[in-house]
C-alpha cells in the first residue's frame, strides 16, 4: 500500500522523504493557505522533492472553472493530479481532465454510487472520506471495502485513495482491504 502524506508544509515533507515511506503528497487550498510561500511555488518545490502523484485542488464550484484551473494547476509540474469534489460539475471536469491525460483525484466521496461514477468518467485516484463518515455515525471503513470490491469486479484502474484518516487502526484496516493509498 502507498503511503501519501496530507500536508503542503515543506519542512514537514523534507523531514519525511529521508525515510523512503512517502509515495505522494496530498493538499487542498486550506494547506496550501498556510502556508508563506505562493500555492504555485509550494505545489512545485512539494513536486522536486517527492516526485510523486501531488494533489492539487481546484476552488471553483462550476465545471468550465474547474477545467481551466485543473490544466493551470496540471502545467506547474508533471506529478500533479488535479483534484476535484465529487458533484455534477466535477464528474463533468473530470472526464474533460482525464481526456486530456491530466491526472484527477476525485475527492469528497461519501458512498459507493459516487465512488462507481468518478472511476466511470476516468478517475485516477477516488478519496473516500472515512473520518468525515465516522463524525456522522456511519462506518468510513464499509465504504472503503464497497469501493474495492467493486473496483475490483470490473477491474477500474482507478486507485482507492483513503483520505480524512484519523487513527493509524484506519490505516491498518485499509491495508487488510486492499486499499491503494492512505494519506
Ligand atoms: O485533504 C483532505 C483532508 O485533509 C481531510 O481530512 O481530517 O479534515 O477530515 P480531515
Amino acid at each position: 500500500m502507498k503511503l501519501f502524506v496530507d500536508t503542503a508544509n515543506i519542512a514537514a515533507i523534507e523531514d519525511l522523504v529521508p525515510l523512503g515511506i512517502v509515495d505522494g503528497v496530498t493538499t487542498n487550498p486550506s494547506l496550501l493557505a498556510k502556508e508563506d510561500e505562493d500555492p504555485s511555488e509550494t505545489l512545485k518545490r512539494i513536486c522536486e522533492l517527492v516526485r510523486g502523484p501531488v494533489s492539487a485542488e481546484v476552488i471553483a464550484t462550476d465545471a468550465e472553472g474547474m477545467i481551466r484551473e485543473g490544466r493551470q494547476l496540471a502545467a506547474i509540474d508533471e506529478h500533479i493530479a488535479v483534484k476535484v469534489p465529487f458533484g455534477r460539475a466535477g464528474v463533468r471536469a473530470c472526464g474533460t481532465l482525464a481526456r486530456e491525460n491530466i491526472r484527477v483525484n476525485v475527492t469528497l466521496v461519501f458512498s459507493p454510487t459516487q465512488a462507481l461514477l468518478a472511476a466511470k468518467v476516468g478517475a485516477t485516484f477516488v478519496s473516500p472520506f472515512v473520518g468525515r463518515l465516522d463524525d456522522i455515525a456511519t462506518s468510513g471503513m464499509e465504504l472503503v471495502g464497497q469501493v474495492v470490491e467493486i473496483y475490483d469486479n470490473y477491474e477500474f484502474a482507478t486507485e482507492v485513495l483513503v483520505a480524512s484518516t484519523r487513527s493509524p487502526m484506519h490505516i491498518v484496516e485499509a491495508a487488510r482491504m486492499g486499499a491503494d493509498i492512505c494519506t
